[in-house]
């Protein structure tokens, strides 16, 4: 997999804005899988932005989610949809009917995910999927020991990833659900260009094991090593544990820009 290490996240959020941009001009009505987590918001940031100022076209883009919480009553303001609505289809100035995600207030979760599954092969695949990490290696809400073939299936959350969340639902975390629907990895791998973006030293550790370690279940993200177009961008707080840093860095710095993401 592609490392590519910024100084800080603005910049990581401009770089994948950029790739963005470039994959929309070349496909303007492109399936983009959209993270939610504090991550990702400078890729919005940057995209919104560029909408704004006329340099990209979206208005053809698709927008689909990568997980979802179960349970929560529709429109709760931390539901993922709401999240995604909220956070990029509108400053997109995309509509609803641009955006698809799987139905976490559905009484048969099972059929909820599997018509999700669907959906998204249906609609051509995942074009470029962001990601962020979990600190225990998630990626979506595939938590540690999640088959690295799984499809988008109901997951019961470990009680590190809703202390984690807690934050969202106001620090208690009585409030955040147990269980959540998320694509599988192997549904993430079948995305064409999965991007994962990572930042802050509570990242480093997972960041080194996902990129360095071996291809295993307990860190889900290093399934990504498994995908022949997968790019790890991380700010120099999250690269701090990796030991082939200066490669990286090197490797970048040499590459033709051409070549984009
Ligand atoms: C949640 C989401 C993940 C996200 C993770 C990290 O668990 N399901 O997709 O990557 O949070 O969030 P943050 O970027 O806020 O650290």
């Amino acid at each position: 997999m592609e490392v590519v290490i910024v100084p800080d996240a603005k910049a990581g959020g401009e770089l994948i804005a950029e790739a963005i941009a470039a994959l929309l001009s070349r496909k303007p009505d492109a399936l983009l899988g959209v993270a939610t987590g504090s991550t990702p918001l400078p890729i919005y940031q940057a995209l919104a932005a560029k909408v704004r100022s006329g340099a990209v076209d979206a208005s053809r883009a698709r927008i689909c989610q990568l997980d979802e919480y179960v349970g929560l009553p529709a429109g709760h303001p931390e539901s993922y949809r709401s999240v995604v609505l909220r956070e990029v289809v509108e400053p997109l100035g995309l509509s609803e009917a641009s955006f698809m995600g799987p139905d976490g207030s559905a009484e048969d979760v099972l059929a909820a995910c599997q018509a999700y599954d669907k959906a998204l092969a249906e609609a051509g695949g995942v074009d470029l999927q962001l990601l962020g990490i979990g600190t225990d290696g998630h990626i979506g809400f595939n938590e540690p020991c999640s088959s690295l073939a799984s499809r988008t299936r109901i997951k019961t959350l470990t009680e590190q990833t809703r202390v984690d969340n807690a934050r969202f639902f106001d620090n208690d975390i009585t409030q955040v659900p147990h269980h959540v629907i998320t694509q599988g990895i192997g549904t993430i791998l079948e995305s064409r260009h999965p991007i994962l973006l990572a930042t802050g030293e509570g990242k480093a550790d997972a960041v080194a094991q996902t990129v360095e370690g071996p291809v295993a279940s307990i860190v889900p993200a290093s399934a990504l090593q498994l995908h022949p177009h997968a790019t790890v961008v991380v700010d120099e707080a999250a690269a701090s544990k990796l030991k082939l840093a200066d490669y990286f860095r090197a490797t970048y710095a040499a590459k033709p820009l051409w070549q984009g993401l």
